[in-house]
């Protein structure tokens, strides 16, 4: 009987899998369980600025350096610990970015935006890459416009003026609920996923 509930937790798995990984330039083999844990810390920290933003939400009062800072720059700062805790390289990428920091950083970055772009229906997926000289697999997840983004987001002239004053080049307004807002993108270097592999064997 356990027997084949682990079966069925295996199958349920490689289901899962296959999702995230469907595509084109996906990978077809199961995840391995670091590469898991990056989808999930994803999925973690897009629920912590979905969460964040909702708490502006139906406050009249315009935002401030103080509430920004309780949004997403929380996520940027996640996205570094993530990535020193870890190994990988984590970050936010966007076409109409905010921070030049997100700007696409390569061929790659840019091929996965338009994609998300053209198929609303895709989440994300994994892509084979060499960052800095070292191969491994970039997962990139999709970021989508929420009603509670438009404090920020929205309206060029609606912006908050703290936002005006510290982007001078901000690109990142006039979107409407539903719009393709940038993606995370998770670099796990070869060299990391095998340490850790060797690790829980
Ligand atoms: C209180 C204002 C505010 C709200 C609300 C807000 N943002 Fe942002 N957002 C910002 C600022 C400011 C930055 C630039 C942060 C930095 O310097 O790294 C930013 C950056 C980003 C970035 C990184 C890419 C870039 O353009 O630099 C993404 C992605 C993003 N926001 C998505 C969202 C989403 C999705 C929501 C709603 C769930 C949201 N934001 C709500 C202010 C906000």
């Amino acid at each position: 009987m356990l027997q084949r509930f682990c079966l069925w937790s295996v199958t349920l798995l490689l289901i899962a899998g296959g999702w995230l990984t469907s595509g084109s330039a996906a990978i077809a083999a199961p995840l391995p369980a670091d590469l898991g844990r990056a989808v999930q810390a994803i999925e973690n920290l897009d629920a912590m600025r979905s969460g964040l933003a909702s708490t502006l939400e139906g406050s009249d009062a315009m935002p401030t350096g103080e509430t920004f800072k309780q949004v997403c720059k929380p996520v940027g700062m996640r996205a570094k610990q993530l990535s020193q805790e870890n190994g990988w390289q984590v970050k936010q990428i966007a076409t109409k970015y905010r921070n030049p920091a997100h700007a696409p950083d390569n061929d790659q970055a840019r091929t996965a935006l338009n994609r998300f772009e053209a198929n609303p229906d895709v989440m994300g997926f994994w892509d084979r890459e060499t960052i800095d000289g070292q191969s491994g697999l970039r997962y990139y997840r999709r970021i989508n416009v929420e009603a509670s983004c438009l404090a920020c987001h929205g309206a060029k002239g609606d912006r908050p003026d703290f936002v005006k004053a510290k982007y001078p080049d901000d690109k990142a307004f006039d979107f409407n609920v539903g719009d393709l807002r940038g993606m995370y993108a998770v670099f796990v270097p070869d060299e990391v996923k095998a340490a850790i592999e060797t690790a829980v064997q």
